[in-house]
Parts: structure tokens; C-alpha cells; sequence
């Protein structure tokens, strides 16, 4: 894959936003709290994936997008150098907290992230002192969209701007994954940063997450939409699976390579007939871990070629297959995700459906044809309503452009 290096700008460029009000609203707050103009506005997008689930961190394939939904900051400089003040206008709460102790016991939820942000530059070795912020968001939380990579891209973005820092867009993705792996503890790959600095209007981007190429693919269907369908559940063994997951797939690396002889760096580099030879000494659960992966890999590597033919067939049964593979070998589906996909394999306008992102709760991600839409959703949320007692929340998305800083209105 070829290296591309159109990184986004970093002049400031008008946003078509998705909703314009949000802007208005944190900027009328910073004023309200800090009694002042803030001095730079930023923001940084949530992300679909089309493909390519759980082989980020596995040094495999992903085919995401960033969506027209985004975390907007806005910044300026503290009076006190010590201190940051930064208030989430959608929960209206507000931490404050000292550049030099960033102690994450001090603080939870939403706050970690802000923590892990500064901590991330300040390992990195760049200068930050003291902000004051607010910023909110129009991306869905906890449903699969990354919400938390929107924020911490976000508050990078931001930072990079009122500081002066010589900082590289993809470094911003590093740097809002360090903050994942050291402050909330889930220990993530690089695609939700990634996208959400990387992405680009109508095109999805397959990253590489061995060598870290990557390569924006035209969305060929015009007749179909992206139609996300948030479960509303999240279940609470999340954050704590996802690690499991990561530390089974090690394990089975490390039994392969023991039995080849060879010292294989991660389930890339390990095929299929490996894997088969090996079942043996591998648990249940390390085989199918290792089945997930080798083979949605694949299905990335042919959704690239689908996606070139314009095979709308092809590009949805191989939505399907990569959603039985996460419900039945990776085990990170829960039933609630299944009954939408199943619905959603029931409906004439539908051409795939499978969970996105982590799992266990969140979206589903439904390429819909435009004119069977509102059928589509309004038989889904009535069977779904009827089934588990749950209002479905439909998210209809547009791939947009990544992180970026904003003019101001
Ligand atoms: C979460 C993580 C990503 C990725 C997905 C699963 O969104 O943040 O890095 O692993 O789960 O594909």
C-alpha cells in the first residue's frame, strides 16, 4: 500500500457543520465561564467502520471512515500557567485540575480523557501549560463510534494550535492512543484516532496497522447510505474483554511461533493453514480468537476489491460474514446487536449489517438503499421495541473530513 501524504492542513478551513449550533453553543460558553473569547476553536469526528473489527491491534486491516459528527473545543490561555480548567457542556460538570499532577485518581469518566491528553504531550515532551476549555460533541457516546477518540483528537487539535506544537497529524492519533492505553486502561489499536485525524469527505480509508500505510477508497454505492442503529445497550464487560481479547490473540501468536520454530510479531504474519496445524495446542478460545482474525483480514483485502468493482452483493455478504465471525469465534456480539443484523438480513432494502466497533453493545452499521430508509427503520424499531423493551436510536451518517481547526463564525 502506498504511503499518502496529504495530511490535513493546518491553516484553518470552514467546516460545513454538521450541526452549527453546536459551534455557537461552546463558544457562547467559554464565554459564560471564562468571561472572555476563546482563542482557537477545534474539532475531530467519530468514526464508522465498514470492515476489518478487532485486527487493529493485531498489526491487521481496517477500513473506517470519519463521520459528520464531531467533538468541538474550544480553548484559550489559563491566567494561572498552573491550572486547566475545562468544561464538558453537554453533562455541564467541569474539572480543574494542575499541569503538574495528573493523577488520574483525581478524577473519572469524561475527565480521564482530558488527563490522558496532557499527560500524552507533556511524555511526549511538549510544552503545555495552563487552558481553560469547553467543548461538546454530536457524537453518539458509548454506542461504537468513538466518542473518546473524537475528544482526545479534539482536544489534541486544539492544543497544537494555541501552543505552537510541531506536531504531525498522525502523531495526534499516536498521542490520543497513548492516552486511551494509560489513562481510561483500554489498551486500543489505532483506528478510531486514526480516522478521526485521517479522514476524508465521501472516501473510506484502509490503514495497514502492520506499516502503517494507508489508502482512501472512493464509496462507490450512491444509492445507499451508511445507516447506523445504536442498540442503546452496553453491556459492562466492554473495556474489560477488549483487553482479554488483545491478550488471547498474543497468546495464541506465542504458542504458533513456539511450535513453528519462529518468532511470529503478531497474527499477521500467521495464514490459515498455520493456524489449522496448530489447533491442538491452542484453547478453544486462542483458535477462534486467531480464526476471527486471520480471516476478516481477508475479508478487508476483498471488500478493497468489491469496493473497486462497485459489487454491491459481494460488499454485503461480506458485512455478514465479518459479523458471524465477531459473534461466533471472537465472542463480542451480545443479543441485541444480533437481532438487528438478523433483522436487518430480513429487509429487501438492506445490503449488509454487522456490529462496529468494540462490541457488546453500540451500533450496528447497515448499508441501506436512500429511497428504503425510513421502512427500514421504522419495522427495526418497532420489532426491537417489541423484543427487548429498548427505543433504537438511527443514526444516518455521511463520511467526512477529519480533525481540523475551525474559523471562527
Ligand atoms: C475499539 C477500539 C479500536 C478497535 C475496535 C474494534 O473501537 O478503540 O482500536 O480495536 O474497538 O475493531
Amino acid at each position: 500500500m502506498n504511503q499518502q501524504n496529504q495530511s490535513p492542513s493546518r491553516n484553518p478551513i470552514k467546516m460545513n457543520m454538521h450541526a452549527p449550533s453546536l459551534l455557537d453553543r461552546v463558544v457562547e460558553e467559554f464565554k459564560i465561564q471564562f468571561n472572555r473569547t476563546p482563542l482557537v476553536l477545534a474539532q475531530a469526528p467519530g468514526r464508522i467502520n465498514l470492515i476489518g473489527e478487532h485486527t487493529d491491534y493485531n498489526e491487521g486491516l481496517v477500513l473506517p471512515g470519519a463521520i459528520d459528527r464531531n467533538t468541538i473545543f474550544a480553548l484559550g490561555f489559563s491566567p494561572d500557567a498552573q491550572i486547566c480548567e475545562v468544561h464538558a457542556l453537554d453533562m455541564g460538570e467541569m474539572i480543574r485540575f494542575d499541569i503538574g499532577d495528573l493523577n488520574k485518581m483525581q478524577t473519572e469518566g469524561w475527565g480521564l480523557y482530558i488527563l490522558g491528553v496532557v499527560a500524552a504531550l507533556q511524555q511526549a515532551d511538549y510544552e503545555v501549560r495552563g487552558f481553560q476549555a469547553v467543548f461538546a460533541s454530536s457524537v453518539p457516546l458509548g454506542s461504537g463510534v468513538s466518542s473518546s477518540a473524537a475528544l482526545e483528537c479534539s482536544l489534541l487539535m486544539a492544543c497544537r494550535e494555541l501552543f505552537d506544537l510541531d506536531i504531525e497529524p498522525f502523531e495526534i492519533a499516536k498521542l490520543g492512543q497513548w492516552a486511551e492505553h494509560h489513562y481510561p486502561g483500554v489498551l486500543c489499536g489505532l483506528m478510531d484516532q486514526f480516522s478521526s485525524v485521517m479522514g476524508r469527505k465521501d472516501q473510506l480509508v484502509c490503514l495497514d496497522c502492520r506499516d502503517l500505510s494507508y489508502q482512501y477508497i472512493d464509496f462507490p454505492l450512491p444509492d445507499y447510505r451508511f445507516v447506523l442503529l445504536n442498540s442503546n445497550v452496553k453491556h459492562s464487560l466492554s473495556s474489560s474483554e477488549y483487553n482479554v481479547r488483545k491478550r488471547e490473540c498474543q497468546e495464541a501468536v506465542q504458542l504458533i511461533s513456539q511450535a513453528e520454530g519462529e518468532n511470529f510479531p503478531s497474527l499477521r504474519e500467521i495464514t490459515m493453514t498455520q493456524l489449522e496445524k496448530h489447533q491442538r495446542i491452542l484453547s478453544r478460545k486462542q483458535y477462534l480468537r486467531a480464526h476471527h482474525v486471520i480471516t476478516e483480514n481477508a475479508r478487508v483485502m476483498q471488500m478493497m476489491q468489491e469496493l473497486v468493482r462497485g459489487n454491491e452483493e459481494m460488499i454485503g455478504s461480506l458485512m455478514f460474514a465479518s459479523h458471524y465471525s465477531l459473534r461466533d469465534a471472537y465472542e463480542v456480539s451480545c443479543p441485541e446487536l444480533d437481532f438487528l443484523v438478523m433483522q436487518a438480513e430480513n429487509h429487501p432494502g438492506v445490503l449488509g449489517s454487522r456490529m462496529m466497533g468494540g462490541g457488546f453493545g453500540g451500533c450496528t452499521i447497515n448499508l441501506v438503499q436512500v429511497d428504503r430508509i425510513a421502512d427500514f427503520i421504522s419495522q427495526t424499531t418497532e420489532a426491537y421495541l417489541e423484543s427487548y423493551g429498548i427505543q433504537l436510536t438511527p443514526i444516518t451518517v455521511k463520511l467526512a473530513d477529519g480533525a481540523g481547526i475551525i474559523s471562527f463564525p
